[in-house]
């Protein structure tokens, strides 16, 4: 079956929620032509964040609603319904957001749930008139034309989304669509698609050996192991570039990974000098990235002709995933990242001579994890949090001037600016300082408070955080030691303790703020995410949390801990 995108954040979450019943999805514009959808057994319209009436407005082809296929349309996909048959749209001016409570009536969609159930709501404009034919299913207080249906036809329309875990009765809806209602039948599991893409590397390869950039994560090793299964060890080759930005034993967690998938297929560049030298003097946040990204650039070109991979005899492989090649779907962050490693000229000549092997172009992560565990990958890399390419670059915060804590009504204003995110646009802002850990205030005073878009507890500090000052500080060798250390000691006790597996991502953040004999401090910044696009700040457990500051506050240098309470928005995850 289809999901059919119209631009919203959730199309990719819904063909997810369809695998996870077994049933394979794959994600379409919403305009394709009838011909290309006649063989899906369903079809399921995705929400997205225009009006139906706005200029240029994602609509279906005509030709679709009467193709005679179970559709189902969700958010923005329920009122394309409505409009584009003889229903009506009412522009909404307000817009409903977070939970709502739907009244239903008995419909196929909704077997097996009781009468009032908990839905998710995002939206501004909503129908106000049924199609012909249709019979209204839901309402909500402030909804009253929450879910829609027209049995005969088997086309149905709901005003929330079934696909986030808000939306209690949500994976019951989904089932009762695609089994009850459009009849599909289980087909697809993705560990029984190993000997399919097996074949297709084969293909693509001909008599070609596959080379691979690897990073450590588990995109690029996952896609690795599948193509030394296809092609044998004498053939594919991984060269993996450590930058000095990476974890405390990385490197050799990443040699130990490839060494014993295939001995002699692997190298190590070490490219530190390069990398440390060129950022030793960058400051602002963008320029670090650029710095970073070009030296990627260089470093992987060299790399690519002194190997002679762009000679006939090589084409490349990437772990690119399923999400990655979507462009309305694919996060901001997918695009960065493809930007970077597509950058390189070698890369694009490779791209644009077919000579690029991307084995996971079909795949979520989830699936990617099952593909690396079919394979006997270790539980510890399938298992490991998202690591940003840039490493603890974004995670070591400078500062130009020298300058104090300012007192304001609702605790210290800390002039480090860390980068945010509001709607579309990225704010650099300060940090406030609170003095307890309290989410939802600290949630109420990012909203209020212009000049922040992070606020912070102070959980333990050698000094009064008044007296705290900002130091002119730069990514010097030295200050990324410190933070490697701190790092990998968040990171053991947090393994140990089982929270790490709790949680999505736990980035360690050092700031610039402390005294003169300690000039710097740990932000801990423990999140829960889907997909990295939003985020909610997580509380510590605080037995956690006092071992935490002890052995940090231990560290030479280290005036004070502190604990991020911003969710994103209006904080983005890595501080930047
Ligand atoms: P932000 O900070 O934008 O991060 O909220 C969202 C997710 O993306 C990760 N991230 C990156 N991953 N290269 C990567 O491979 C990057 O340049 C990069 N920047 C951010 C971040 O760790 C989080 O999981």
């Amino acid at each position: 079956m289809s999901v059919l995108d119209t631009g919203g954040q959730y199309c990719h979450l819904i063909a997810r929620r369809v695998r996870e019943l077994g049933i394979y999805a794959n994600v379409l514009p919403c305009d394709t032509p009838p011909e290309r959808l006649a063989k899906c057994r369903a079809l399921i319209i995705s929400g997205g964040p225009a009006s139906v009436y706005a200029p240029g407005s994602p609509l279906l082809h005509p030709g679709t609603l009467a193709l005679g296929i179970p559709l189902l349309g969700i958010c923005y996909g329920q009122q394309i319904i409505a409009h584009q048959l003889d229903g009506h749209v009412e522009p909404g001016t307000k817009g409903e957001y977070g939970l709502a409570h739907l009244d239903l009536s008995p419909s196929p969609l909704f077997a097996g749930l009781a009468g009032r159930q908990q839905v998710w709501m995002s939206h501004r404009d909503q129908v106000d008139r049924l199609p012909s034919g249709f019979r209204l299913l839901g309402s909500t207080d402030t909804c009253p034309i929450a879910a829609i249906g027209d049995d005969a036809r088997r086309i149905y329309g709901l005003q929330f989304h079934p696909e986030v875990v808000q939306t209690l009765g949500g994976r019951q809806i989904l089932e009762n669509f695609v089994f009850a209602i459009a009849s599909c039948v289980r087909d697809w599991e993705p560990a029984h698609q190993l000997p399919v893409v097996e074949e297709q590397i084969r293909a693509m390869a001909g008599d070609r050996s596959v080379f691979f950039f690897a990073s450590g994560g588990v995109d690029s090793t996952v896609a690795y192991t599948v193509c030394l299964r296809a092609l044998g060890p004498e053939r594919v080759h991984a060269t993996y570039v450590d930058t000095g930005l990476m974890r405390e034993g990385e490197t050799e967690f990443v040699r130990g990974v490839f060494e014993s998938l295939a001995k002699g297929s692997f190298t190590v560049a070490d490219a530190r000098q390069e990398f440390l030298g060129q950022l030793a003097t960058a400051r602002d946040p963008e320029a670090k990235r650029l710095i970073i990204g070009e030296e990627f650039v260089a470093v992987q070109q060299r790399i690519l002709e002194s190997g002679h991979y762009l000679d006939g005899d090589w084409i490349l492989g990437q772990g690119t995933i399923y999400p990655d090649t979507i462009e309305s779907g694919g996060t901001k962050q997918a695009d960065l990242i493809k930007t970077h490693h597509n950058r390189v000229a070698g890369i694009q000549k490779l791209m644009e001579q077919n000579r690029l092997v991307e084995p996971l172009r079909e795949f979520y992560k989830d699936e990617v994890r099952q593909l690396g565990r079919a394979l006997g990958l270790p539980d510890a890399l399938l298992d490991r949090h998202p690591f940003p390419g840039p490493g603890l670059a974004i995670r070591c915060l400078c500062h130009g001037e020298h300058a104090k804590l300012e007192k304001t009504e609702d605790g210290w204003l800390m002039p480090v600016r860390t980068v945010g995110v509001q709607g579309d646009s990225r704010t650099y802002r300060a940090v406030l300082v609170i003095g307890e850990p309290d989410h939802a205030l600290a949630t109420e005073i990012a909203n209020r408070d212009a000049r922040v878009n992070r606020v912070v507890a102070c959980l333990a500090s050698h000094a009064p955080v008044g007296d705290l000052q900002v130091f002119p500080s730069n990514l010097s060798e030295q200050r990324l030691e410190t933070l490697r250390q701190a790092d990998a000691l968040v990171r053991r006790l947090s393994d140990e303790s089982g929270y790490d597996r709790t949680i999505w991502q736990f980035p360690v953040v050092l700031i610039p703020a402390g005294t003169p004999e300690r000039p710097d401090s740990i932000v801990l910044r423990p999140i829960d995410s889907v997909d990295g696009m939003t985020a909610t700040a997580t509380a510590i457990p605080s037995g956690l949390a006092s071992e935490m500051t002890e052995a940090l506050l231990a560290l030479p240098g280290i005036a004070a801990v502190f604990l991020d309470l911003t969710h994103k928005p209006p904080g983005t995850i890595e501080w930047e």
